[in-house]
């Protein structure tokens, strides 16, 4: 691979960032990117400032959405420095959702240096307050101009960075969760354990009528008998049982979320019994009416850890430690943030540093 170009814009004032970021809405000065043809395979690595994307209208990923993307986040820790964390589990998974829709994947050493250097051009913009970051989306598109069905010959990889807060409106306030049985998010041996843009698209209209009646998303139940839970669409989920903590096994069509197995380290660490299995929705709505049921909370990259703190199935409404958050929830949350601010040792070398350098703009 050639060395990376350098077309990096002067900032005429500092950065100013709101005091609340809320998620995806703010983007920094600059972004990497590469390109991909069959002669050359990836070449033309760049880090240049954001702006428009040239895209042709026949451009395959528009019509059969060969797309494939990722969330990571880089922190600034109290002592200034700066790291990512677990990336290379996350180029790993960008490389997995590849293979499965047929586009290239990507040199994880190359592309880890690429966006050191881009993080470091932009440093400037990751904020410090805990819970916010700097969220990295890594994303790749099927650029060729064609309308038949086939894998496209072209691809563009892109690294976009944007300062985040909490993703949910609630910030890190439990969330109100409608459990789906009228939708299907995927099916096994389908796209579901890819991050590409099929399943959040098969995602909308659940979503959409959700929110509407007060939720803030939807749990999905497995695409076949609608029996079995499976993932929140923007995180994993785990049930806090008496005598377990259960999060539904990968079987195809959960995404293998990098905080999920995270926190399965940390709970193992713990020495709390945590157990992948499958679990049905009516075992979780018994073990509620049993009085077996502590609590239920989420795990991703963009909302950490969430407590759910209201689940409706059906008619049937169950409310989880007076909707405030649970124990486990919070210190789970507590020992994450304690990591990536540095404020507790990274034992387990999930911290990736980000060397900061002068940026000299020619
Ligand atoms: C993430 O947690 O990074 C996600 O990808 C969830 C969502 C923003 C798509």
């Amino acid at each position: 691979m050639e060395a990376i170009q350098f077309n990096l814009k002067e900032r005429k004032t500092k950065v100013t960032l709101p005091e609340s970021l809320g998620f995806g809405k703010i983007f920094t000065d600059h972004m990497f990117e590469m390109d991909y043809n069959e002669k050359l395979g990836w070449h033309n690595p760049a880090i240049r400032p954001v702006d428009d994307l040239q895209v042709h209208p026949a451009s395959m990923f528009i019509h059969y959405g060969q797309t494939v993307f990722e969330g990571l986040k880089a922190f600034r820790q109290e002592s200034g420095e700066v790291v990512m964390f677990r990336p290379d589990k996350h180029f790993e998974r960008l490389n997995n959702s590849s293979r499965r829709v047929c586009i290239p994947e990507i040199d994880v050493d190359f592309v880890l240096e690429a966006l050191k250097e881009l993080i470091n051009i932009d440093k400037e913009w990751i904020p410090t307050n805990r819970g916010d970051s700097l969220y990295i989306r890594p994303f790749i598109y099927g650029s060729d101009a064609f309308l038949g069905v086939k894998p496209a010959k072209e691809y563009k990889f892109i690294l976009l960075l944007s300062p985040v807060g909490a993703y949910y409106p609630e910030g890190f306030k439990p969330v109100k969760i409608l459990v789906t049985d009228e939708y299907v998010r995927a099916v096994r041996k389908g796209l579901g354990d890819c991050k590409t843009a099929a399943n959040y698209a098969a995602s909308l209209l659940a979503g959409q009528e959700a929110v509407k009646k007060g939720f803030t998303q939807v749990l999905w139940l497995d695409g076949v008998e609608q029996k079995y839970i499976e993932e929140v669409g923007t995180m994993n989920i785990f049930i806090n049982l008496k005598n377990e903590i259960v999060t539904p096994k990968l079987n195809g069509s959960i995404l293998p979320g990098v905080t999920r197995r995270s926190v399965i380290e940390i709970l193992k660490e713990w020495k709390m019994n945590v157990v992948e299995r499958d679990i049905t929705i009516n075992e979780l709505v018994d073990a509620y009416d049993n009085g077996n049921l502590i609590g239920v909370f989420g795990t991703g990259t963009a909302a950490i850890i969430s407590s759910v703190g209201w689940l409706t199935y059906k008619n049937k409404q169950m409310i989880f430690n007076d909707g405030k958050p649970g124990e486990l929830d919070l210190k789970l949350f507590n020992e994450l943030t304690s990591i990536h601010y540095g404020l507790k040792e990274d034992t387990h070398g999930w911290l990736m540093p980000v060397e900061q350098k002068e940026v000299v703009i020619s």
